[in-house]
């Protein structure tokens, strides 16, 4: 274990099997239907290269990258696009693919900005869901994991840009956010 961490919540096999599992269900739901991932950067980058490789179906891969409008306005769910896809969704069947929902903010406002550009279908598939912190109704339609209400860290996941590379999700010593 890093010796940042206070605790591994969910391990590496934990993980990949879950992250099997739902490859498998969505490959089921789509048969042979074209699909159009978008992955949020960067938090999902490990997860959906992980997820891919388990979907039986021709994908193709898209990137969108966002930010908040900081602290004081995070509660109108304001997001900036930094990067917006090079592919057009219009007509597609777009997964959305996330790695945490928290208050839902930064989703609601990714599902609207789509829906407007008219895909076929739009669905969410996150890794990890923190329900107890949502603002706005928002459910995924894929859910790898719910968890409680715990800053993590870890396959995707960053504390200042840090830990991202790690292969299992946990919890950061206290001492960590002091330095
Ligand atoms: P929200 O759902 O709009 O509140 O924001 C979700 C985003 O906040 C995620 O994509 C992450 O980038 C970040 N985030 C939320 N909870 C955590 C966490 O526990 N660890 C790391 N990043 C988190
Ligand atoms: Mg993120």
């Amino acid at each position: 274990m890093h010796p940042d961490l206070q605790e591994i919540i969910l391990s590496e096999e934990q993980i990949q099997r879950r992250v099997a599992e739902l490859g498998r269900q969505i490959t089921r739901d789509y048969q042979d239907r074209h699909l159009l991932t978008i992955g949020i950067l960067r938090g999902a980058v490990i997860f959906l290269a992980d997820l891919i490789r388990h979907l039986d179906l021709p994908v193709a891969v898209d990137f969108m990258a966002v930010s908040s409008y900081g602290q004081a306005t995070a509660s109108s769910g304001v997001v900036r696009i930094l990067k917006d896809l090079d592919e057009t969704v219009t007509g597609r069947h777009v997964l959305l693919v996330e790695d945490i929902i928290d208050t839902g903010l930064t989703l609601s406002y990714l599902v609207d900005n789509l829906r407007s550009r008219r895909p076929a279908s739009l669905r969410i598939c996150t890794l990890l869901d923190k329900p107890s912190r949502r603002k706005v109704e928002i459910t995924p339609d894929y859910n790898g994991f719910t968890i409680p209400d715990r800053f993590v860290v870890g396959y995707g996941l960053d504390y200042a840009e840090n830990y991202r590379q790690l292969p299992y999700i946990g919890v950061l010593k206290p001492e960590v956010y002091r330095r």
